[in-house]
Order: C-alpha cells, then structure tokens, then sequence
C-alpha cells in the first residue's frame, strides 16, 4: 500500500472509532455539537504518527492501536475547540468552518470540550491490550496533554510566564504546547506495539525532533498573517524564515537517523516529510 493510500486506510479508521465513541452522547443536540468538530476534517496527523510508530517497531496495526490513536485526536480536538473560544483565541472559525462556539454557542463549546478530552481515557480503556500496558498509556495521554505537556505550553504562550522574547523559551513553550501530544501519540503508538526500551528510546527522539520541526514549519506556513508586532511570538520573527527553514530541515535529518533501524519505519519517515513539506 502507498503512503497516501495507507493514510486514507488509517483516517477513515480513526474517523469511524471518532464517531462510534459518542454513540451514547446525551441529549442529542449535544451528541450532535460533540460531533461537530470531529467532522470537519483535520489531518489526523496525530492518529497517524500513532498508527506509524505501532507498525515501525513490528507491532499489530488493529482495531486496539485505532483506539489509541483516536484516543490522542480526542484531546487535540477538544483543545481546539476550547483554543477558538473568546476567552482563549477567540477564532470565529476553524477549518474554514464556523468554530464550535459559533455554532453551538460558548456554554455548549466548553462542554464539548470537557466531553471530548474524558472519552479519550474511556477509549483507552476499552481496548483488548494488556491491562498493565493500558495504565502505560492513561499515564503517557495525561502527561502529555496536562501541565508538564501541552497545557503548560499552552499557559505560557496566553503570556502566563510573561512576554516571550528569545528562542529558548520559545522552543520550551513549544515542546508543550504542540511537541507534548505529537510525541505522546509516537510513543503511545510504540507501547502498544509492545516497542522495546531501545526501540521506544528512538521513537522518543523521532517524536522530540518531529514536534518542534511540525511548529517550525506551521510558523512558515502562518508567516504573513503573523507579520505584525502584536501577533503571537514565532521562530520566523525570532530567528527570520531562512533559518527557520534550516533547523526544520536539521530537525527532520534528526528525526529520520533516530529511526534508522527500525524493522518497519517507511511511514514514519513518509509522515516525517509530510510535517515539514506540508502546505497547511
Ligand atoms: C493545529 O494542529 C494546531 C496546532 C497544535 C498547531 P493541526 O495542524 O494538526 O490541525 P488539524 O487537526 O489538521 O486541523
Ligand atoms: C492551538 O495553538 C494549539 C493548542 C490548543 C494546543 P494555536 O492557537 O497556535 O493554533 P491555531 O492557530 O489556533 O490552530
Ligand atoms: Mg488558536
């Protein structure tokens, strides 16, 4: 199967676990708002570098590693949804889509928030892997999605720890707000796989490197709509875009050595390329 097909495979897997994990959702103009942004296609890139970790360390790819993934796209979209609202962003739109509080209103939007990041852990629990390895990766989504990871970057750049003006602490700002659940999804994918120490080690620095590369290359994509002094801070203001484009392509060598001995890496290393050479 090629790249794009295996991507296509994997979406529509994830995208129908998505689905199925609100069968339950009550009352039903609720279920339809928590259904809402998990239906207006993302790239589901985080599911993927799931998917693609599990099968590059020679582990089953099957309904368990589905749930997995789509367990992590759970709370990427949940912070979406509660990143567009005024108190945060304030985006009227996400996707070219009316974000969710415009479509459903600000009290609904914060619920659906809520809904989405608790079905991730029950979507964790409900698989067949050994129950030990389960706890594993409760504990891994927590880490990553909670203070240590992405909400503690998410903190800083609300300007929780003041202005951010150099490029080290844009990068730690950056290792938890976008890096935490991208290399959370690569090692939650590896453990399911049932990856080795060794193995789990080198999707760790695949995942660090990949991370920060998948933000350098979105603050070249947002270029010039953040070109203006008040916009939030960004490697291309801080370090201009030439530079930009080279540590993204230092991050990506890096990213792809980590991986080099891995039994089954070719769309991990496919996913590599397609963070950094992406156009949205
Ligand atoms: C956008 O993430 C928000 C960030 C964390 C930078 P993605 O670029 O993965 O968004 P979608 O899910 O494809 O829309
Ligand atoms: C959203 O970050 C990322 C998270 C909620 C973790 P941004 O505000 O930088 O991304 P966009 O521009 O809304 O997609
Ligand atoms: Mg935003």
């Amino acid at each position: 199967m090629d790249f794009t097909a295996w991507c296509s495979v994997h979406r529509d897997a994830v995208d129908q676990c998505l689905q199925s994990r609100f069968a339950d959702a009550w009352p039903e103009p609720f279920q339809e708002a928590t259904l809402y942004p998990l239906r207006t296609g993302g790239k589901r890139i985080r599911p993927l570098f799931a998917i693609a970790a599990c099968e590059a360390v020679g582990g089953k790819v099957n309904d368990d590693v589905t749930h997995v993934a789509a367990a992590v796209e759970l709370i990427h979209t949940y912070s979406l949804v509660h990143d567009d609202m005024p108190c945060m962003d304030d985006d009227d739109e996400r996707r070219g889509k009316p974000s969710t509080h415009i479509a459903y209103g600000e009290p609904a939007a914060l619920l659906v928030g809520d809904s989405l990041l608790t079905e991730a852990f029950r979507t964790l629990s409900h698989t067949s892997l050994d129950p030990g390895v389960q706890i594993r990766l409760v504990a891994e989504l927590a880490e990553g999605a909670g203070h240590v990871g992405m909400i503690g970057g998410q903190a800083a750049d609300i300007g929780l720890g003041g202005p951010v003006t150099d490029v080290e602490t844009l990068m730690r700002l950056h290792n938890g707000k976008t890096g935490a659940l991208i290399r959370t999804s690569i090692r939650m994918g590896g453990l399911a796989g049932g990856a080795s120490p060794t193995q789990l080690d080198a999707l760790t620095r695949y995942g660090a490197a990949i991370g920060l590369a998948f933000q350098m290359a979105d603050d070249v994509l947002d270029a010039e709509e953040d070109a203006g002094d008040d916009g939030p801070p960004s490697y291309v203001k801080l370090m201009g875009i030439d530079e930009t484009q080279s540590q993204t392509r230092i991050l990506l060598e890096e990213a792809l050595n980590a991986v080099s001995e891995l039994p089954e890496k070719s769309n991990l290393v496919s996913l590599a390329r397609f963070t950094v050479e992406r156009d949205h």
